[in-house]
């Protein structure tokens, strides 16, 4: 592949993900400061509850990936300005908001090590602070005083919600087809992460080309990161992932994983993972786990998600060759060979 911003790093290995996020962040680490301290102050209100949860959500940490890309994204396009550290504070808000209304929707228990916002303090107030951080975040980008960029985010928050109500309309449906299963991710997630690169490009005001290239990337990254999110939920340990493991069977969500298995399996395996998916059964876990394996349904999301990556990586090759691309290539690989 004839790409110059892979030639600094011929034998990039598939080994250590962490270091892939962490010299990223570290690139970024004066403004990543920024972003958090934004993020802290834009959070306060003076409904004590608001500040009790967001805190506790916000605080426990998260990769905090999404706005890495939007700063990586502006700087390899040579962005002087300051909205950068701004709008990556809207993006994560966004992103918190996603989470604790997603824990709700799907029951979830343990999110980044710790109890979820709707286990500590119920449903009700969970749903109405991550609101709030979605009309927070509006609040935020509006000071950008650019209509472009409250285009792009404003589309975002439509789309993720779109593809929450499909993930439903979904769940526990075996006959859901891996087409709409790509669809779903595309709106859920994969879409946050293309504002958060087309972001980037827009306030740096890099070209057409450029702006489109980023924005590919961010999809293909996204939609990588969500497939291989799907294979974490049945193969990791929940230590690793600071959530717990089978939360997707557990709401019958039809990922690729049991898509592929239903479709290769044999007679019995098909049955098997047709009435998990139908009764949303954690309990077979185990079971559902030998069989997504044995089948090579794990293995096939999993090249899945490196062709994606691959992609992402691709989109590049228009860009500057400088350290902000070169991190961005790094976090395309994280996005695959990650193991939280
Ligand atoms: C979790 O995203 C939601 C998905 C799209 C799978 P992250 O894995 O980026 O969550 P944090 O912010 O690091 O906790
Ligand atoms: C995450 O989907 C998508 C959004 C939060 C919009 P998941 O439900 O797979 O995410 P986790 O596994 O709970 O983090
Ligand atoms: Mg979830
Ligand atoms: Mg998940």
């Amino acid at each position: 592949m004839s790409n110059p911003n892979l030639d600094d790093d011929p034998e990039q290995p598939m080994t250590n993900p962490a270091s892939l996020l962490s010299d990223a962040l570290k690139l970024m680490e004066s403004e990543m400061t920024q972003v958090n301290r934004t993020i802290s102050e834009r959070l306060t209100s003076d409904i004590a509850l608001i500040n009790t949860l967001g805190a506790y959500i916000v605080k426990s940490g998260g990769k905090r990936l999404r706005p890495l890309i939007l700063l990586l994204c502006a700087k390899s396009c040579g962005y002087q300005g300051n909205y950068h550290v701004l709008l990556a504070a809207v993006i994560e808000f966004i992103h918190t908001a996603t989470l604790l209304h997603d824990d709700v929707v799907d029951s979830s228990a343990t999110r980044r090590g710790q109890a979820t916002a709707n286990e500590v303090w119920g449903n009700e107030a969970s749903v109405l602070v991550g609101d709030f951080l979605y009309s927070r975040s509006f609040e935020m980008m509006v000071e950008t005083q650019n209509m472009e960029v409250m285009n792009i985010l404003a589309g975002t928050t439509n789309a993720i919600a779109e593809g929450e109500v499909l993930q439903l309309l979904n769940a526990h449906s075996p006959d859901t087809t891996e087409k709409q299963y790509l669809e779903t991710i595309h709106r859920k997630t994969a879409k946050l992460f293309e504002s958060a690169a087309r972001l980037g490009g827009v306030i740096a005001q890099a070209d057409t080309n450029a702006v489109e290239a980023l924005s590919q990337y961010g999809i293909y990254l996204g939609t990588a990161f969500q497939l291989v999110d799907d294979i974490l939920d049945y193969d990791a340990s929940p230590e690793a992932i600071g959530k717990d493991v089978g939360d997707d069977l557990a709401e019958g969500k039809p990922t690729l994983p049991l898509i592929f298995a239903i479709k290769h399996g044999n007679a019995e395996q098909k049955k098997i993972v047709r009435q998990a998916i139908e009764q949303g059964d954690r309990g077979r876990i185990n079971e559902i786990l030998e069989i997504v394996r044995s089948t090579g349904a794990l293995d096939y999301t999993m090249k899945k998600a490196s062709e994606q990556s691959e992609r992402a990586i691709a989109e590049l090759s228009c860009l500057k060759n400088n350290p902000f691309t070169h991190s961005l290539v790094q976090l395309a690989r994280f996005s695959v060979i990650r193991g939280s």
